[in-house]
């Protein structure tokens, strides 16, 4: 039994996992439970005693190695030498990412291991999923202006993408005319199934899979299905990495439509790629280890857009993982997941991740559906065909026995849909696991001439365009209302007309499935972050894979349009590779201030930016996009950042009470929390301000401190601007800050009282906090949330 980690896309062909937390605490508890066959478990080990050790050994792998070959004494001496169980299994050796190592062990093992001098905890390795040509336009990138003028690109960024690997031939990766590899990188180009060492050049300059916890849970990769290698047998990888860094190709499109230049967001970066994710997903042992040696590498930016259910960090290898990567100079770039738009359901979410959502653009693959009634409705589909005539609809009982309206495999009746549309219910658990496409593939195979495919009103009017194999054509919730209840009359017909690209359509607007805040493991930090393009994304594809990821799907494209946050988040680590070059000294906590403080809340209609969750008529929240939609140029020129160093880190895990042993699980050099003063979470120097607030309390108020750092003009006079959130008053002292030079520091506090008596629990307004200066705007959003004591 493990815990599914999922890539977070929602495709066009591969899985779409959603899953409730509830399912992931059942999940958990059965793992604890399970039964005597051994297990792959990430261990920490105390650094104190493998320091001593290192010295005498030499390296850690080797003092790992006796810790092995002691715990197969002591189990079998235990057994009474009756049962033979195989020896431990020493998996990963971690260097930094982990003090400690993975390995498979029996339960017996696991004990014994409890026994060794140096032994913290052992965190059941867990599965994680994996949750542009116009995309650089969209974010206000044009070739030779601003950013993307030449003076501003070096080309020693160097991007590691953690995923299913890549396509290196993909014409994204070639390395025309670019200089030799960076002599600090340190890392190589592993050999493997259909990977050699010349697979890598000057563009992808480094390639390692990670596959040992994947095997040990699993069975042996099958070469003939997947590669043991960098190699990406997925599409998922190759699309990350290419939105990320991918160079600037010309006429890119799937089936003509989306057509431009594509590029990647720091097209002049080099890739890094580190495979950890196989056909079932991707193991936390490897991906850590995948962290571990990108780290030693040298990557400047890594970016995963994968992610498993949230829980302390203490118990979280991947986010323990990260935060020393993030000591070591790594920004570090998560999705916030795929299972909104309900509260609370936002994955990656500690304050040193840049967690990102996902949102439209302002392109669309449209459709239009006329009804017999005349009504007309907007859609989105990627189908390259023609259009059909005025055909019957069927639905549900029309079209087939239980489980019709799903369009599950084997429930439509050949002979009640054949020549028709059937209409499809989207669905939020629908077992078919080929996700959208794989309707469409059900629908054909019985017969059927096209498809609707309806949104649940949760999914609202977000149109996720895939690549069907018959004519079909997603709609909104709104439309799926109407067409319901014209089904009713009988006899109901409808025509789809497919239009390709379309653009000027408002946007961005937040994706439905985009996970929400507020954070479940701790609501101090308003999560996501910021949010970035992630519906109908253009990017590489390997020749091999079909556009559907469907088995059936015999067409093979260069280009394919995916949505998901796995498409936001590698935005998001081609942008902070940006910054990274314009401004090597900042820390990637300054790269995610500038990112946040510079991010816009309103469309391209200087309207608020809708959440397309709430039937597409609502303005989407902080707790829906962060700080806003990321600004490139702007971010480049912040005025001031809220830094942030490792030390702030450990006292705010300190500040939420973490106990000296879970202290030394998360930092590598021991670590005391303070005693002296008080510390408490919402004084973490975050550019954004969530304020929790008890729902059995008259009067609460609150006040947090916080320090910026001016990297805009050397002399500049900050004012500051509030806008309170609803029945919460703030202040602000001082309210001007006057800086004399450049990266001077000046302080201020913030109070937060709230008017109202009390509030529900569950309630939250939204404000922001700005500090104005000639043409810098650098903006906090602030989230206020009521919560019962015992919720936090
Ligand atoms: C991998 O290599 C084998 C042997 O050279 C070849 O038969 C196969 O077609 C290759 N697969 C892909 C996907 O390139
Ligand atoms: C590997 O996959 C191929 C193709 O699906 C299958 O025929 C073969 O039996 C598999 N091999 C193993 C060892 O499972
Ligand atoms: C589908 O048909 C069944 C049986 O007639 C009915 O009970 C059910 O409510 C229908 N579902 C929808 C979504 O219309
Ligand atoms: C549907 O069409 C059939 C055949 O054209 C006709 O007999 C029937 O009355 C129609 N039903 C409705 C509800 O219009
Ligand atoms: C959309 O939501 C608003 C407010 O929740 C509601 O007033 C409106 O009727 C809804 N519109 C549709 C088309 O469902
Ligand atoms: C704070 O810690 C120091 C040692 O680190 C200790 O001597 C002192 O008693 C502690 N103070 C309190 C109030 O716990
Ligand atoms: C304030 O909280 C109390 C206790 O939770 C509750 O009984 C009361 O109705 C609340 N008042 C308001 C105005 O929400
Ligand atoms: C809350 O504040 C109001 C107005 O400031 C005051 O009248 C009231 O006594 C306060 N209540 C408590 C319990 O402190």
């Amino acid at each position: 039994m493990f815990i599914l980690i999922s890539f977070f896309l929602f495709p066009a062909g591969t899985m779409v996992y959603r899953i409730s937390l509830l399912l992931l605490v059942f999940m958990a508890a059965a793992t604890s439970t399970a039964s005597a066959d051994k297990q792959t478990y990430i261990v920490h080990m105390d650094k104190a005693k493998i320091t001593a050790l290192d010295s005498m050994l030499g390296d850690s792998r080797k003092w790992y190695e006796e810790v092995m070959d002691s715990i197969t004494e002591l189990s079998t001496e235990e057994e009474g030498g009756e049962e033979e169980t195989s020896p431990p299994q020493l998996l990963y050796a971690y260097e930094t990412a982990i003090t400690g190592f993975a390995a498979k062990l029996s339960t017996k093992q696991l004990e014994s291991l409890n026994k060794v001098e140096g032994f913290m905890s052992a965190v059941p390795d867990e599965i994680l999923s994996l949750h542009t040509t116009h995309s650089p336009q969209f974010l206000g990138l044009h070739p030779w202006r601003g950013l993307w003028f030449a003076p501003h690109f070096t080309t020693d960024v160097i991007i590691g993408v953690i995923d299913s690997g890549i396509w290196p031939e993909h014409v994204s990766f070639h390395d025309w005319g670019m200089p030799p590899v960076p002599s600090r990188w340190k890392g190589v180009c592993e050999e493997g199934t259909n990977f050699t060492s010349s697979n890598c050049n000057k563009k992808l300059i480094g390639a390692r899979a990670f596959f040992e916890g994947y095997e040990s849970q699993r069975a042996k990769i099958n070469e003939t299905e997947d590669f043991r290698s960098p190699r990406d047998s997925q599409g998922h990888g190759t699309h990350t990495a290419s939105i990320a860094a991918g160079n600037v190709v010309p006429g890119a499109s799937l089936f003509g439509m989306g057509k431009g230049f594509a590029s990647g967001m720091m097209y002049t970066s080099r890739i890094a790629v580190y495979k950890a994710c196989y056909e079932l997903g991707c193991f936390a042992s490897d991906v850590v280890a995948a962290i571990d040696q990108a780290v030693s590498d040298g990557v400047d930016v890594l970016s995963l857009s994968l992610g498993g259910p949230s829980r302390p960090y203490y118990s979280d290898p991947v986010a323990i993982a990260s935060l020393r990567a993030v000591q070591k100079g790594v920004a570090v770039a998560f999705p916030a997941g795929n299972t909104g738009p309900s509260d609370l359901s936002v994955f990656n979410s500690a304050p040193w991740m840049m967690t990102v959502a996902a949102s439209s653009m302002d392109r669309s693959f449209s459709t239009i559906v006329k009804l017999g009634n005349g009504e007309i409705f907007h859609g989105a589909s990627l189908y390259s065909g023609k259009s059909t005539q005025q055909l019957l609809l069927v639905y549900n009982e029309t079209a087939g026995e239980e489980g019709a309206q799903l369009c599950n495999g084997g429930t439509l009746s050949p002979d009640l849909v054949k020549g028709k549309i059937v209409v499809c219910d989207r669905g939020i658990d629908s077992p078919v696991e080929r996700g959208n496409a794989g309707k469409g593939e059900v629908v054909k195979m019985a017969g059927g001439a096209g498809m609707l495919l309806l949104n649940t009103d949760r999914q609202g009017e977000e149109l996720i365009a895939d690549p069907h194999i018959l004519p079909a054509t997603s709609l909104g919730a709104s439309a799926a209302n109407s067409i319901r209840k014209y089904l009713t009359s009988g006899n109901a017909t409808a025509s789809i007309f497919f239009k390709g690209t379309a653009y000027g359509n408002p946007a961005p607007a937040v994706a439905a499935f985009s996970s929400r805040g507020p954070a479940f493991v701790e609501a101090y930090v308003i999560k996501p972050d910021m949010t970035a393009p992630g519906v109908n994304i253009l990017a590489a594809w390997p020749p091999t894979v079909s556009p559907s990821g469907l088995k059936s799907d015999k067409r093979s494209v260069t280009f394919n349009v995916l949505s998901g946050t796995s498409m936001s988040c590698p935005h998001v680590s081609g942008i902070a590779a940006l910054l990274k070059s314009v401004h090597k000294d900042w820390s990637p906590a300054a790269i995610k201030s500038a990112l946040m403080t510079t991010a816009y809340t309103q469309n391209n209609n200087w309207a608020p930016i809708l959440d397309l969750g709430f039937n597409g008529s609502e303005s989407a929240n902080p707790f829906a996009y962060g700080s806003g939609h990321v600004d490139p140029m702007k971010a480049a020129n912040p005025g001031l950042i809220y830094d942030i160093t490792h030390e702030d880190y450990l006292n705010y895990l300190c500040s939420l009470k973490y106990t000296p042993e879970q202290m030394a699980l998360v930092s590598t050099e021991s670590f005391t929390c303070p005693n002296d003063t008080v510390l408490q979470p919402g004084d973490l120097n975050y550019p954004s301000f969530a304020v929790v607030f008890n729902s059995d309390v008259l009067n609460n108020s609150a006040t947090y401190r916080r320090t910026v750092t001016n990297v805009g003009f050397p002399c500049s006079t900050y004012v500051v601007r509030v806008q309170e959130p609803e029945g919460v008053s703030v202040r602000v002292e001082p309210n001007v800050l006057k800086f004399r030079h450049l990266n001077e520091k000046l302080s201020y506090r913030v109070s937060f009282v709230a008017e109202r008596e009390n509030s529900s629990s569950g309630n939250a307004v939204f404000g922001s906090l700005s500090w104005v200066f000639w043409k810098y705007t650098v903006r906090s959003p602030i989230a206020v949330t009521w919560q019962q004591p015992e919720d936090y």
